[in-house]
């Protein structure tokens, strides 16, 4: 694992946009792995900047997001569809019918992640993933626990992960209790993954990671096994890894 140090958040959306630009140029038909959540909120705005500059195209991108809640329409501001439309698809120049989601309203759920993982295998696999980490260690929406062999699947969401993200709601009782995410073994099939973490209360998180043992009590230990893995951290971070180093 490569672990690239900055100073804060501002500085690790930019290194990650910057490493992100640099795949896009080199590969021809780039199919990108993306997040949601607060981290890479700032890298959406700046690849949306260097899109609109034309230091980047996304004509030829094709892009799969790691998860979406179940229940909700992509037309809820909450729903993962609505966030990267409002803070990235809407604004550069991908086509839409390239930038793929689990569908939250599907029929049949289970249907949905056979589809979701048949389209990845299609495109050739996920190029580069984009991912945050949760403060219980869930990689996407694999919470502890989740097989390491698990592929694109239906998860209950645990209750400390819907407090987290009941922020974002009216309340608590708002927060989808289901949701569809790739599953360990989808992610660990990515060419290179990039793992961006900021902020003092990922600090325990990020140290388990870099310290601990591989276990699926802690999904993102098994990082520690891909041969590609990039991790963009913060100061504020790396605070705990340093003194136990
Ligand atoms: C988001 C996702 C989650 C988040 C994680 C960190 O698509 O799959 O695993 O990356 O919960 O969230 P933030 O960035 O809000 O701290």
């Amino acid at each position: 694992m490569r672990l690239i140090e900055v100073e804060n958040y501002q500085e690790m959306s930019e290194k990650v946009c910057q490493l992100m630009i640099n795949r896009i140029t080199d590969l021809t038909k780039p199919v990108l792995g993306l997040a949601t959540g607060s981290t890479p909120e700032r890298l959406y705005q700046l690849l949306v900047e260097v899109n609109q500059k034309d230091v980047v195209s996304f004509q030829d991108v094709t892009t799969f997001n790691l998860d979406e809640y179940i229940g909700l329409e992509a037309t809820d501001p909450n729903s993962y569809r609505y966030y990267m439309n409002d803070k990235l698809f809407n604004h550069i120049d991908i086509p839409d019918e390239q930038t793929h989601i689990p569908n939250g309203r599907a029929d049949d759920s289970e249907q949905e992640c056979a589809r979701y993982e048949a389209l990845i295998q299609q495109v050739g696999g996920i190029d580069i993933q984009l991912l945050g980490l949760g403060l219980n260690g869930h990689i996407g929406f694999n919470e502890p626990g989740t097989s390491f062999k698990q592929k694109t699947h239906v998860v209950e969401l645990e209750e400390s992960t819907r407090k987290a993200n009941a922020r974002f709601f009216e309340s608590i009782d708002d927060v989808p209790t289901h949701a569809i995410t790739m599953g360990i073994n989808t992610i660990m099939q990515s060419k290179e993954i990039m793992l961006m973490v900021s902020g003092e209360k990922k600090a325990g998180a990020l140290d388990r990671l870099l310290n601990g043992e591989v276990t699926e009590e802690f999904p993102a230990s098994i990082l520690n096994e891909h041969d590609h893995v990039t991790i963009v951290a913060d100061k504020a971070a790396l605070l705990t890894s340093s003194k136990t180093k």
